[in-house]
């Protein structure tokens, strides 16, 4: 049965390819174009308003003129990728999650020396030392991409690799190492963009004292997790520590865990004893006359038996998530051709005989559209292809299906390429299943911010 359906597949297949229009070669040229005048023969920086810093050596630029132009494209967020009809697939049809992408070009007669090559720094706030540099080139009207050179150890590699050893030493007791399933303690992945940067610093080296002190969200945890205290670490320093957390943001990013699929604690109830300390339940202080606590740690039983009302406070994802440096992280890599450039890492979506998506939705004039398929919370992009009435999720005509993992929660939109407030927009959450990957697309009005938050959303 199942070899019957792939053999009609295929004719399937083979027929639409034997009427694909002509490919052409190239984006849809929306991006702005940023140009910088370059001295040859003088070291010379240059930082596009996008924050990307490019490095000419005297002898990276060989040209007769004696100034060069240099034009810069950058699509960093996922909105500027989908926009240009960029995608984020391999030439052999792996999905690759972007963390940035840009195109690199002269109108000027010039070339690179390769012994000189430019010295790149691609500013992310995904920072994971899994990803990769690729190449692109132009297939039909998006580009596929191919695996090129290494990324050079930035600052934030070194940090991350120690983080790395200092949370295998320290924490995997009990904390999970895949950072998605519980062990003594709770999963950490994708922490950073739940907790408050101070909050962890501060637990991390002694949560107990937090817990002394107060500190509700520490007393939260502590009651949640049966009041079994966590190791202090107060002989880590405020960069090593803040390098386990850089880790396992890293970490996270790699094995593709998003902030979706993460429950942090975010609320709780909490007593409040007689003289007005937040305590957990459970708990019992020592008080001395004035009501300060005087023993919270011994926890001796003081005879005080009163029940207040419960406070339940809420804690919020935090939106703070700046590193202690306050620097901006950047990825670095020398390039000595010109194109597109695009760091990634790849997602590894491996599952085995998986259905073909289909969208239907009749249209009049689908060249006006931009369809395609992205991850929740992730920049993993694949172009939507076009024929009778049918969108489908394909590598390219006649090609391989795309291999999807077995449950992914993706977007489907299809959006009008125009510069307008206002745009015609048909999209659909599905998660990926085995077959029957059969869906109906409805067009609707959109303002433009409402679809710019669909494909960006954290
Ligand atoms: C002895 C076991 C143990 C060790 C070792 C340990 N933890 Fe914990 N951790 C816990 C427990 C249990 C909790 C739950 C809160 C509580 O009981 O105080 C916790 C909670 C946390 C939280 C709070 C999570 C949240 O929801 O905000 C963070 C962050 C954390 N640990 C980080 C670390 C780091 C980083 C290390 C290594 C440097 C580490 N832990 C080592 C047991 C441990």
């Amino acid at each position: 049965m199942k070899k019957q359906r792939t053999l009609l597949w295929l004719l399937f297949l083979l027929s639409l390819g034997a009427c694909q229009p002509e490919e052409t070669a190239s984006t849809k040229n929306v991006l702005p174009i940023e140009s910088f005048e370059i001295k040859v023969g003088s070291d010379t920086t240059i930082t596009t308003s996008r924050g990307i810093i490019l490095h000419f050596s005297p002898q990276t630029l060989i040209a007769k003129e004696e100034k060069v132009t240099i034009a810069v494209k950058a699509a960093l967020s996922r909105f500027e990728m989908v926009s240009e009809g960029l995608s984020s697939l391999t030439t052999e049809g792996e999905l690759l999650e972007s963390m940035g992408m840009f195109h690199l070009d002269s109108p000027s007669e010039v070339q690179i020396n390769a012994a000189y090559p430019i010295q790149v720094k691609l500013p992310s706030d995904k920072m994971t030392t899994a990803a990769k540099v690729f190449t692109g080139s132009n297939v039909g009207k998006t580009v596929k991409w191919e695996e090129s050179t290494a990324l050079d150890s930035s600052a934030v590699f070194r940090r991350i690799a120690q983080g790395a050893q200092l949370f295998d030493q320290y924490c995997t007791n009990c904390h999970n190492l895949n950072l998605r399933d519980q062990l003594t303690g709770p999963a950490l992945g994708r922490i950073t963009s739940f907790r408050d940067s101070s909050f962890l610093m501060a637990f991390t080296r002694n949560s107990q004292q937090l817990i002394a002190a107060g500190d509700t969200l520490a007393l939260c945890l502590f009651q949640a997790w049966n009041n079994s205290v966590m190791t202090s670490f107060d002989s880590l320093s405020d960069p090593q520590i803040w390098s386990i957390y850089e880790y396992i943001e890293s970490e996270s990013i790699a094995r593709g865990i998003s902030t979706s699929e993460m429950t942090y604690l975010d609320t709780c109830d909490l007593n409040i004893d007689p003289f007005g300390h937040t305590t957990a339940q459970g708990i019992e202080y020592s008080y001395d006359a004035n009501g300060n606590i005087i023993d919270s740690t011994n926890r001796t039983d003081t005879g005080y038996r009163y029940t207040p009302p419960p406070v339940s406070p809420s804690f919020p994802r935090s939106s703070n998530r700046s590193t202690l440096s306050q620097q901006l992280d950047y990825y670095e890599f020398d390039l000595s051709e010109f194109g597109w450039y695009n760091v990634d890492l790849y997602t590894n979506a491996e599952v085995g005989e998986i259905e073909n998506f289909k969208f239907k939705l009749e249209l009049d004039d689908p060249e006006r559209f931009n369809g395609f398929a992205i991850f929740r919370h992730r920049a993993v992009i694949i172009p939507l292809q076009y024929y009778e009435g049918v969108y489908y999720l394909l590598n390219g005509w006649g090609k391989e299906k795309i291999k999807f993992p077995e449950t992914i929660s993706m977007r489907i939109i299809l959006m009008e390429d125009t510069e307008a407030d206002e745009l015609e927009v048909a999209y659909l959450e599905v998660v990926s299943q085995l077959e029957d990957n059969d869906y109906e697309l409805e067009l609707e009005q959109m303002k433009k911010e409402e679809v710019v938050w669909l494909v960006n959303e954290e």
